[in-house]
């Protein structure tokens, strides 16, 4: 059985984070809201703990897992190094949705970092994770909380529909605030090397760092993605067919109408995924809508986007008609899940 508790997002109650903390003590499941996506969080040191991890969500075990922790001070725990541009890093990005792969120490169980020599590690922003760290005491492991091949949850209900009866908790905080997850960023490597692109742009690191490289995550990348499993191709995808247009906006939407004239044609159940005044141009086709906000507003458009994939899952359309909000800034994150989410990319 899976026990809810409602918490507080900004001051959450400190009996039910205790109550949460020795969920994950006695090696149990706990589902927590962090700034990006909720995650599943169990003991990271404890081989019995992650394990559980990996069959709730039913995750291969060759994808390595995020550990949380709430302190810089605590690095240490899971990194055998915790070189200089780790302190510049934490200084301008931590707490916060970047993510740092780092040698690992001895005794984090090779389940958590899938056998690799690596270890990816980061202290969230999110008041209930840091308190659910914290109080727990122990560095958590943390994959998004969703069954593998979904896209990630961004409230708790998008928990439940995935995890409900598979894991022992989940603390509700309501929606997260990014919306997709942390950067992964590997600074074992001179320049170090976006993995995952997410929450803090690239730019923003490169104002701190100078220049770091970007892992090539195209799907088709079959090969390169072993070297990091959770980079695999389809990886956030909803159950219909997602359409992807790429190209700039007038374009874009002009053949995404025809399709979705010919889909309706075909009485094909169209759900549209776009910006808030994109949508006007579909406005005679009867499409089911979700506005994902206005178009520069990439932090709106990440938040909203997973949510956006689940909700019209949910109302059972059979095309869903996206386009590209190009790759600066937070939009290289947006670009990089619906790469991933596309069935076709036209
Ligand atoms: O925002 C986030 O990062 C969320 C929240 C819960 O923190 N977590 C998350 O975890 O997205 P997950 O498991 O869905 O994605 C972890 C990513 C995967 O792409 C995985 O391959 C990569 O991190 N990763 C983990 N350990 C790694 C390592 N040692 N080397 C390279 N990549 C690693
Ligand atoms: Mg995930």
């Amino acid at each position: 059985m899976t026990i809810t508790l409602t918490l507080s997002p900004h001051s959450p109650d400190p009996e039910l984070i205790r109550q949460a903390a020795d969920v994950i003590l006695r090696r149990g499941l706990v589902a927590f809201p962090t700034e990006t996506v909720y995650g599943l969080g169990a003991n990271a040191l404890d081989e019995e703990a992650v394990a559980k991890i990996f069959h709730a969500k039913g995750r291969p075990s060759n994808d390595p897992l995020i550990v949380h922790i709430a302190a810089l001070d605590d690095v240490k725990l899971v990194a055998s190094e915790t070189p200089p541009i780790v302190k510049t890093l934490a200084a301008a990005f931590w707490p916060g949705p970047l993510t740092l792969v780092l040698p690992k120490q001895p005794h984090v169980p090779a389940s958590v970092t899938a056998g690799l020599e690596t270890v990816a590690v980061r202290i969230p922003s999110h008041t209930i994770a840091l308190a659910l760290i914290h109080v727990s005491g122990v560095p958590i492991a943390a994959p998004s909380a969703n069954r593998f091949g979904h896209t990630s949850p961004t409230t708790a209900a998008h928990v439940i529909d995935d995890l409900s009866g598979r894991i022992d908790m989940i603390l509700d905080g309501g929606a997260t605030s990014v919306g997709v997850e942390s950067t992964v960023l590997d600074v074992t490597c001179t320049p170090p090397m976006i993995l995952r692109p997410g929450g803090v742009s690239r730019e923003a690191i490169e104002k701190v760092i100078g220049r770091v490289e970007l892992r090539d995550n195209r799907p088709n990348l079959a090969e390169e993605a072993q070297a990091s499993p959770g980079l695999l191709g389809k990886h956030y995808t909803p159950k219909a067919e997602l359409v992807l247009c790429k190209g700039e906006r007038v374009s874009a939407l002009e053949k995404l109408s025809e399709l979705a004239k010919q889909a309706r044609a075909e009485g094909r159940s169209v759900g549209l995924l776009l910006a808030n005044e994109d949508i006007q141009s579909f406005a005679s086709l009867s499409c089911i809508s979700y506005p994902l906000g206005s178009a520069n507003n990439f932090e709106a458009i990440a938040r909203n986007l997973y949510a956006g994939m689940r909700a019209l899952d949910d109302k059972n359309v059979s095309l869903i008609l996206t386009r590209d909000f190009g790759e600066q800034g937070l939009g290289l994150a947006i670009h990089d899940r619906l790469l991933r989410a596309a069935s076709q990319i036209i």
